[in-house]
């Protein structure tokens, strides 16, 4: 049994609980980020962290922790839970106040902090040469107009994903007004005639933390991209697609609504940005 950190206590998973009071529970009305850590070490932390100040502010809701205080509790669950790769999810809601109101409770509750950690799989960029590539599908993005806090409700998400995985797909990538917005947990890249083009950062997407880095190791390595609108139809005359995430690095979409991405197999793109990300990593987390 793992053990988690709640309200100022690690305790063990089992032992954890909170009131049926909390608007975590009752309005979903939270925040989280989901940190990796490599080799026990914590990639991109401070953007992460950065982020959640983002989210707590558009929320009003208090930060509980320093960034100096979130770095050490992550760092002491990594420990007590085991240091290979593993994420460190961490979520805050507004508390647990006595009566539930739609408004903000006056005074504030006191913020629920939980945290805990799992595993993450190897990613594709460990060994492009030999990485297959996964299925998306297209569908219509059914969410609200703020997706760039990152909130704990997630139930359009959850379905989107459900979508793709009943087709037998890892991502559905998200389309709204005939643009590209991102993926259900992701966020997307296409490449077309060697241009790579993303979505520009707006209230429509979550601003990824490993789709900025991807941007970075771009721009440094000289592999031409652009933040710019993608329409619908570039989908599907795509060369390459890829789609980012925390836990997923960048991973190569190879088919989109069962019909292949380019020639069916990662492309060059991916391949070379993949190995400046796992270059990158290696030398941030001093991996072997
Ligand atoms: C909707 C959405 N977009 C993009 C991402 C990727 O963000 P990051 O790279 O910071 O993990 C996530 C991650 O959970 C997400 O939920």
């Amino acid at each position: 049994m793992t053990d988690v950190f709640l309200n100022g206590t690690f305790v063990s998973a089992a032992q954890a609980s909170i009131s049926p009071m909390d608007r975590g529970f009752l309005f979903a009305d939270g925040v989280y980020e989901v940190i990796p850590a490599f080799n026990g070490v914590l990639f991109r932390l401070n953007e992460h962290l950065l982020r959640l100040q983002r989210s707590l502010s558009a929320l009003q809701i208090q930060n509980p922790h320093s960034a100096q205080v979130w770095q050490a509790l992550c760092k002491e669950l990594l420990v007590r839970n085991g240091r290979g790769n593993s994420s460190v999810y961490l979520q805050i809601t507004r508390g647990a106040p006595e009566k539930r109101d739609h408004g903000f409770p006056v005074p504030p509750a006191q913020p629920t902090v939980f945290m805990a950690t799992s595993p993450i799989p190897a990613s594709s960029i460990s060994d492009s040469a030999a990485a297959p590539g996964a299925a998306a599908i297209v569908a219509d993005d059914i969410r609200w107009g703020r997706c760039d806090i990152k909130a704990i409700a997630l139930l359009p998400n959850i379905m989107l994903r459900q979508q793709a995985i009943a087709a037998g797909a890892a991502e559905a990538i998200l389309v709204r007004d005939g643009l590209v917005t991102e993926g259900s947990s992701t966020n997307v890249f296409v490449v077309k005639d060697g241009e790579i083009a993303t979505p520009p950062c707006s209230r429509m997407i979550l601003a990824g933390v490993t789709r900025e880095l991807v941007v970075e190791l771009c721009r440094q390595h000289e592999l031409p991209l652009a933040e710019q609108e993608i329409p619908r139809e570039r989908l599907y005359d795509a060369d390459e697609i890829w789609v980012t995430s925390s836990s997923k690095d960048a991973l190569p979409i190879v088919s989109l609504d069962g019909h292949p991405v380019g020639s069916g197999r990662p492309g060059p793109r991916w391949r070379a940005l993949a190995q400046h990300f796992l270059n990158y990593k290696q030398t941030v987390c001093r991996l072997a």
